[in-house]
């Protein structure tokens, strides 16, 4: 899907390989007609990362633009915006040394029962050097390894937990850095969830790869040395250069991914500037 939507203005523009494209001629500070939003959920479900540039929302905006796509979702441990409860800042001051949040592969919340299906996130203040945001594309991922190894991970399930990073013995319990950020340490995030290893898209039939190195800690009936051998693997393998895109930001542009389907890592390289992003989620199903 590409080019512009007659009689509307919308045109995606995909990255070479379909993976991420960029949406022009929508304002989403305003409700959007159905076909454009027809349009847009296209988009997405097509190209995984869409972004969109110049959009200055305001809170109420951007929640009304979130709630287009579908209700919100639950984004436990990071303390919200006063008075917004589905807005998150990802920020980072200039003068922090901390490691910047979310700076490892990983989908988002992934130890729910039910993780997002999107996470939107708008830039506010972008620091002029890094700062980017990596995608990986867990359905090429999937569809590159061989018949074999697909029918080998069909029946897989993956466990998921939060305890690495928001559990009492997680990272950001043991590192006590200072952070802009208020993260919530809670003994509730050693709990377990499992998923499909695979998981299909509700939408385009994909199947992606539904594993990331954050969350995911171990595999059902498997052994701990097995299960960290195989996810050793195919973390390198969703990874490779090939299933990557590199987001560099500017302020204002306002980007979703498909968080069913794709992996995300923030990057760092801009110590002594602010980066300041504001996050919504949107509420998914349980994984098939
Ligand atoms: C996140 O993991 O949601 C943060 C992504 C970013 O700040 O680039």
């Amino acid at each position: 899907m590409s080019g512009p939507y007659w009689p509307y203005s919308i045109s995606v523009r995909p990255n070479p390989g379909g993976f991420g494209a960029q949406v022009e001629g929508v304002d989403l500070s305003k409700p959007l007609a159905p076909e454009a939003l027809a349009a847009v959920r296209g988009a997405w479900a097509e190209h995984a990362v869409i972004w969109f540039p110049d959009q200055p929302l305001t809170h109420d905006e951007l929640e009304a633009f979130t709630m287009q796509i579908g209700p919100f979702g639950e984004d436990p441990y990071v303390e919200p915006i006063e008075g917004r409860p589905h807005i998150l800042e990802v920020r980072r001051e200039a003068e922090e040394i901390a490691t910047p949040f979310g700076a490892a592969w990983h989908s988002d919340w992934s130890f729910q029962e039910r993780p997002p299906s999107a996470t939107l996130l708008h830039a506010k203040v972008v620091p002029p050097r890094g700062g980017d945001t990596l995608f990986a594309d867990g359905c090429r991922a999937y569809e590159t390894l061989s018949p074999l190894l697909q029918h080998m991970l069909a029946p897989m399930r993956a466990i998921h937990s939060a305890s690495r990073v928001y559990g009492p013995d997680g990272v950001y319990a043991r590192d006590g850095d200072a952070r802009a950020m208020r993260l919530r340490i809670d003994p509730a995030a050693d709990g377990r969830c499992a998923h499909p290893l695979v998981r299909t898209h509700p939408v385009t039939g994909r199947k992606a790869l539904f594993v990331n190195p954050v969350y995911t800690v171990g595999i059902e009936d498997m052994s701990v040395a097995e299960a960290e051998s195989l996810l050793k693997f195919l973390f390198k393998h969703m990874t490779e250069d090939v299933f990557v895109y590199r987001h560099r930001w500017r302020p204002d542009t306002l980007l979703m991914w498909d968080n069913r389907c794709v992996m995300h890592n923030a990057t760092g390289g801009y110590d002594g500037f602010q980066r300041l992003m504001h996050r919504t989620t949107v509420a998914g199903q349980t994984p098939v």
